[in-house]
């Protein structure tokens, strides 16, 4: 393909380290696509017949079928998808495939077949992450009303509605939904026609070009576009996130999973037994989701620290580009579905959940009634941790102290039996956004309207 110019051939070590086929193979459709746009772009300017584009884009057909039915045999010398596709082409329609790269490089061509590739693994990331979304708000409707200790530093901080609890993580996906779609558009850029580097010296229609395959503009600089990677960087680093939000949902829900809590069971099919202590099921679906953030971590790192040193234009460094984007989205469409599924089949113990709710909880309850009795905040919170350390050191809930103690702590506090109700206290946080049933109900639509926006 490039022997011209050489007398001696690849050590064979080298041949390995060269070849992109194993990992680069998964292109062929996108790589077929572009090259029957390229054909007809070629014919638009003149530089094919119309019979020789014609069997072009039949051959290409023949290879696709190849690909598409598990029967393209690769031989050695097939170094990466490009030239696999081509050396097929060759054996089904002759010395013609050989017009079919005129004005084209593999810098442009792999840039497009990526970009390509990446526009629909975004649709494929999109639907997973909304069935996650939509796995949440099915539990977070189903549980109605029932409440448990929201935790901040993981200390019991004040009651929150569970449907509530599990809405935080809707949201969190939902911007990692918008981080890519917004990448969408840097990735719908035509790079095809940019050559090597320096553009073709045909007068290919690159507009059309980009019509014909879906983008929707065309690169500005040849240089810049045969080495920008820049929507893998985005793309990897919104993986990479939504990798985090799916591992701190997993953490929230391993704990919640533990004896101690108690406050959720996972269903069979999403768990694992010990080899060894019978009793054990462990929540593995969750602990390999938290784990696979790593790789989702990784993948990001691997990029950015590929491109920081290349001098500007094609460096077959960006080879590399591939196979952290493609672990990306395998990493998902494994693990979004297994975490769909957890979540849908788990099974919430919200008695649980209600004794582990403590007086302690509505302390900013009391000091938010003694606000309304005109004391200020600062001294309430002061008047309401007093109370706070007594009911500890008496050995009893806060609501169990004695009347005068109450008194004793500001006089206006008198009639507290009402303030110890976990309802009214989640009942009280009734604005937007807030853990007040009222709020959450409008939550839920809002919710409700993001899945059925698409
Ligand atoms: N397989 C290469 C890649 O994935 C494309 C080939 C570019 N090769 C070259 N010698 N310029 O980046």
């Amino acid at each position: 393909m490039w022997g011209g110019r050489f007398s001696g051939s690849l050590a064979e070590h080298m041949r390995l380290f060269n070849d992109s086929f194993p990992i680069d193979r998964r292109l062929w459709a996108e790589d077929i696509r572009g090259s029957i746009a390229w054909a007809n772009g070629l014919e638009r300017a003149g530089i094919l017949q119309a019979n020789e584009c014609q069997a072009l884009i039949a051959g290409l057909r023949q290879v696709a079928q190849e690909f598409e039915e598990g029967l393209f045999l690769p031989l050695t010398s097939d170094e990466d998808i490009h030239t696999a596709v081509e050396r097929r082409l060759g054996d089904f329609i002759g010395a013609l495939a050989g017009k079919l790269h005129t004005g084209r490089s593999r810098n442009d061509q792999v840039a497009t077949d990526t970009r390509l590739w990446t526009l629909s693994a975004l649709k494929l990331a999109d639907d997973l992450i909304r069935d996650v979304q939509a796995a949440l708000l099915e539990q977070a409707k189903s549980v109605g009303d029932a409440m448990l200790p929201g935790y901040t530093h993981l200390q019991r901080a004040q009651p929150v509605l569970l449907s509530h609890a599990l809405l935080a993580h809707f949201w969190r996906l939902d911007r990692d939904r918008q981080r890519l779609h917004d990448a969408t558009k840097r990735v719908s850029v035509l790079p095809l026609g940019s050559g090597a580097l320096a553009g073709t010296a045909f007068a290919v229609d690159r507009a059309a070009l980009a019509a014909e395959l879906g983008f929707a503009s065309i690169s500005q600089n040849s240089l810049d576009a045969t080495s920008d990677r820049d929507y893998i960087v985005e793309i990897l680093a919104a993986t990479a996130l939504l990798g985090v939000h799916i591992s701190q949902l997993a953490e929230d829900w391993i704990i919640w999973s533990s004896a101690e809590w108690g406050f959720v069971a996972l269903d069979d099919a999403y768990s694992t037994g010990s080899s060894l202590m019978p009793q054990k099921k462990n929540p593995d679906s969750l602990e390999l989701a938290r784990g696979k953030s790593g790789r989702l971590i990784g993948n990001l790192v691997t990029v950015l620290t590929l491109l920081k040193g290349l001098p500007s234009a094609y460096d077959k460094d960006l080879q590399e580009d591939k196979a952290p984007l493609f672990d990306a989205i395998d990493t998902l469409s494994l693990t979004l579905p297994v975490v769909a599924g957890a979540i849908r089949t788990a099974r919430f113990n919200t008695e649980r959940m209600v004794a582990a709710l403590d007086d302690a909880m509505l302390a900013t309850d009391v000091a938010d009634e003694l606000v309304r009795r005109g004391v200020p905040f600062r001294e309430a919170h002061h008047i309401a941790g007093r109370l706070v350390r007594e009911a500890e050191q008496r050995g009893v809930g806060m609501r169990q102290l004695p009347a005068e103690s109450f008194v004793a702590a500001h006089p206006s506090l008198t009639d507290v039996a009402g303030l110890f109700d976990f309802a009214r206290s989640v009942a009280m946080r009734d604005v937007p956004g807030g853990t007040a049933p009222n709020a959450v109900r409008d939550q839920l639509i809002a919710a409700q309207h993001v899945l059925a926006e698409g």
